[in-house]
């Protein structure tokens, strides 16, 4: 096992009605900038129970962070923010909401050209920031990440901070009933995509934080289902909302190799074509894996003898049904796998290529090797 440091401060309150512990953790006195995105938070009643938690404090809310958050709207509330002179950060809604909000948090304390924030600059300041989770995805309420969306470059930006980590987050399962089955199957996928990203590389003496991830992986495999097929399954919501935090909370990936190429070459594919988040992963995983099986075979066998329970046949074949059982569970959530089912073709592969190389993109992989032929082939996988 490689050397690490943990420290994840983020404070969660998970369950039924804890939405109305806000009044003790925002400091009492604080001039909170409220943010969110569309209408959803009025039609489920999320924000009735906000509203009154935050009786007694001084709030500015920002609506319209757009799924995949804007640069430019982000600017807005930014200004927002500085004009009512805000000193506390509430996001309520799924990873785009609380990426924007790390990004204005940090923007705020910035003294130079918000920009830089995305482009390198390190993070020196930022204002507290807390979130009421409503989507079940991306694991952003409790870790230090954020990707904002520029829409002239045609890029999605990464940012990260230990200052961004949410100082508290609210996990109530039930402000997720109201998720079309599209995005609850997108969040059940971004959190299995997460864990697959740190765990299936090459074998690294870290049998704990491997039995982390099989038993994320496998309670995916089961909950999933059930969300989508029964709405108002309270325990499957809560079950999935607990994997997906813990999918990128940082601790399945301590000392552990890991492999974010089909996070990357996702990004772009979300950039130029406006796919969700999760369907570019789903198209590009299972693209990815079987492109790459040299040189993950000793884990290809491993999740496919642990989380598929495939134990018969020789290697080249079990590997073959994982990767297929892998491709199967992504179609069964309803979730599209080729490129083509989402009317791209061939064509879209030398301005995806163009991108990757523009951002930099041209060693993915736990071993670097991803270059941009291997980008091509794993494209071309996933037509
Ligand atoms: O705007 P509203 O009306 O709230 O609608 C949202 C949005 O349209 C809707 N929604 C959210 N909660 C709802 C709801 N609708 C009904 N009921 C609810 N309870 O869902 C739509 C999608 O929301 P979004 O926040 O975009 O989804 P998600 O949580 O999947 O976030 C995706 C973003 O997170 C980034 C992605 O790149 C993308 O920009 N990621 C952030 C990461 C991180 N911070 O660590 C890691 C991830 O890999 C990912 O890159
Ligand atoms: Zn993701």
């Amino acid at each position: 096992m490689r050397n690490f440091t943990f420290h994840n401060p983020t404070k969660i309150h998970f369950g039924e009605g804890q939405i109305a512990k806000l009044s003790k953790e925002i400091p009492a006195g604080s001039r909170v900038l409220v943010t969110h995105g569309g209408g959803s938070i009025f039609q489920n009643g999320v924000w009735a129970q906000v509203e009154s938690a935050l009786a007694g404090f001084a709030i500015s809310r920002f609506a319209g962070i757009e799924a995949n958050p804007q640069f430019d709207t982000l600017l807005r509330a930014v200004e927002q923010a500085r004009g009512e002179r805000c000193d506390f950060i509430l996001a309520i809604g799924g990873g785009s909401v609380i990426d924007g909000s790390k990004f204005i948090a940090a923007a705020l304390r910035h003294p130079g050209d918000p920009l830089e924030l995305l482009t390198g600059t390190r993070v020196t300041a930022a204002v507290p920031l807390g979130c009421v989770l409503t989507l079940a995805a991306t694991g952003s309420e409790s870790n230090p990440h954020g990707v904002v969306t520029h829409a002239v470059r045609q890029q999605k930006l990464p940012f990260s901070s230990p200052l961004l980590y949410p100082r508290f987050a609210i996990l109530d399962p039930r402000t997720t009933f109201s998720l079309p089955s599209r995005q609850i199957a997108n969040g059940v996928i971004d959190a299995f995509v997460h864990t697959l990203e740190q765990y299936l590389t090459y074998p690294a003496d870290a049998p704990l934080q491997d039995r982390y991830a099989e038993g994320l992986l496998q309670t995916l495999i089961e909950e999933g289902p059930k969300a989508l097929a029964a709405p108002d399954d309270y325990a499957a919501r809560a079950n999935l909302m607990w994997c997906a935090t813990q999918a990128l909370n940082g601790l399945i990936g301590c000392g552990v190799p890991q492999d974010w190429a089909t996070h990357m070459i996702g990004h772009e594919l979300t950039a130029l074509y406006h796919l969700d988040h999760a369907q570019t992963l789903a198209v590009v995983l299972p693209a990815l894996l079987a492109e790459c099986r040299e040189r993950k075979r000793a884990k290809l066998l491993q999740y496919a003898e642990r989380v598929w329970q495939l134990h018969d046949g020789d290697e080249n074949s079990r590997i073959d049904e994982a990767i297929a059982a892998t491709r199967a569970f992504f179609s069964r959530l309803g979730v599209p796998t080729t490129l083509s089912e989402h009317g791209l073709d061939a064509e879209v592969i030398p301005q995806v290529l163009a991108q990757l190389e523009r951002h930099h993109m041209t060693a993915l992989g736990e071993h670097r090797d991803i270059d941009l032929q291997a980008s091509e082939r794993i494209l071309l996988r996933a037509l």
